[in-house]
């Protein structure tokens, strides 16, 4: 992950002090092109330069750097025991209220946090947060630069290459369907294969990109923004049969539908019974409480959401925020309405289930360990620190945790709605347990030759 030189830092620094429209905090409700997107998070980042950074993951087929504003208590590092959540927005190029709301987001969070709004505080001090307000600039520019209010639908969708990048990215769920039938892992299905990500011609910058940003840090949580309609649909995008529409569960569906729940219902207008379809003709029966299993609504082969689920820990849904997709600049301030306390409530939503640490009895941390629920058949695996989260919904749970090498320990818990709990494991390892049966044996045998009197 490139850091930004000092000298880049500055000079945009300077530019985006003499440019800035508004006072300082002030959330300008207006599209922001490239440069101006680069501008209104330099100017987050000096406002609230303790409690952000920005840095770039890679570049777009064109050049244009793929920005993130990272949010939390100590920017640039993962703390033992913090989860890390992302937004990433404009993978459609021409998709473009979700880049403008993480913009506003972020100005927002920097805000309340000078202000002393304690949820605000709390979040930011316990998150590592990231947002990627576009994902696709070369597909941005493409859209904005059409003449007139009016967009077309498709300009700008695809990157410069003509690559839609949520088809593009290594289609995990045929595997994963695969090994349900036939046995085989269950989660971190590219493990070892960064090479064969790296070499592949078929995979777009932008999509290398994210592919290498989605397995070096241990997201909990992250949504993908789009816009077209207005949902919140989630895994699985791709059906087991191939067919067009059928609902296609994944054995994390009960904690799905909530953390879509968790987003559709702070927004009026997805949550609505009686909000009409965007178009007429739109087929919108699996739509329900404002939110859609993937599968369902139209199946998706190569889409992002379900990329992280089978590659990485993260849980992603994918937001779907405007019947336009590049809709007036006038209408922005009311999608920012909408969409603000579902923005924020849906962060909170990586503070729940179970996390902890793995480590061996001499305190040690195990990285890589698996972390698994009875009766789901989804594993996820302990950070570099030992360090997991696992979401799940209320109720009781066995959990366990398992590395080569050691034994598996299993605990009983409770899982409240929120926030997560706390259950530690200390594993012993095989070799422990096998010096230390000798040793026992070692000392029997003392004991009986001693009584014996050989
Ligand atoms: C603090 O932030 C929360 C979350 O966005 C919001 O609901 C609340 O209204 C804010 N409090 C104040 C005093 O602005
Ligand atoms: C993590 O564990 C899995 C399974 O035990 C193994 O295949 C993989 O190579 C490990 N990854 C790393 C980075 O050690
Ligand atoms: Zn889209």
């Amino acid at each position: 992950m490139k850091q930004f030189t000092s000298v880049v830092l500055f000079g945009a620094a300077v530019v985006a002090l003499v440019g800035a429209a508004g006072t300082e905090g002030e959330i300008s409700f207006e599209y922001h092109r490239y440069e101006e997107l680069r501008k209104a998070l330099v100017s987050v980042w000096l406002q609230c330069p303790t409690i952000s950074r920005i840095y770039t993951i890679g570049e777009s087929f064109e050049g244009r750097e793929l920005l993130v504003l990272e949010m939390t208590d100590n920017p640039g590092t993962h703390e033992p025991g913090e989860p890390e959540f992302k937004y990433i927005a404009n993978m459609h190029g021409n998709e473009a209220v979700g880049r403008e709301l993480l913009i506003y987001l972020a100005q927002y969070l920097c805000n309340q946090y000078q202000q002393g709004n304690e949820t605000i505080i709390d979040l930011v001090h316990n998150t590592r947060i990231h947002f990627m307000p576009s994902m696709n600039p070369d597909g941005f520019e493409k859209a904005a630069s059409q003449p007139g209010e009016i967009k077309d639908w498709f300009v700008g969708r695809s990157n410069a290459q003509g690559v839609d990048l949520n088809r593009n990215f290594p289609d995990l769920d045929r595997i994963i369907y695969l090994n349900e039938r036939e046995g085989g892992a269950n989660n971190h299905l590219l493990q070892n294969m960064k090479k064969a990500v790296d070499e592949n011609t078929k995979l777009a910058p932008e999509t290398k990109a994210v592919i290498h940003w989605i397995m070096d840090i241990p997201f909990v949580l992250s949504a993908n923004l789009h816009g077209g309609d207005v949902v919140a649909n989630y895994p699985y995008d791709e059906t087991r049969t191939g067919s067009t529409h059928e609902y296609s569960s994944s054995p994390d569906d009960v904690m799905f539908k909530s953390l879509a729940r968790a987003y559709s219902m702070y927004n009026p207008v997805m949550s609505d019974p009686n909000r009409p379809p965007c178009r007429k003709n739109d087929d919108d029966s699996s739509f329900k409480d404002g939110i859609t299993n993937g599968g369902a609504w139209y199946s998706v082969p190569g889409g992002m959401q379900d990329f992280n689920y089978l590659s990485s820990n993260s849980f992603e849904i994918t937001l779907e925020l405007s019947c336009d997709k590049f809709p007036n600049e006038d209408t922005l301030k009311t999608y920012w309405e909408q969409n603000r306390n579902s923005l924020v409530n849906y962060i909170e939503q990586v503070h729940r289930g179970v996390k902890g640490f793995v480590r061996d009895l001499q305190g040690n941390p195990i990285s890589n360990a698996s972390v698994s629920v009875e009766g789901i058949d989804h594993d996820i695996t302990t950070a570099k620190d030992g360090d997991y989260w696992r979401l799940l919904a209320p109720g009781n749970y066995k959990v366990g945790a398992s590395a080569p090498g050691y034994l598996t320990v299993i605990k009983k818990v409770a899982i409240p709605y929120s926030p997560a709990t706390r259950v530690d494991f200390e594993l012993e390892s095989l070799m422990e347990r096998k010096e230390e049966e000798r040793e026992e044996l070692m000392d029997w045998w003392k004991m009986m030759s001693e009584t014996l009197n050989f």
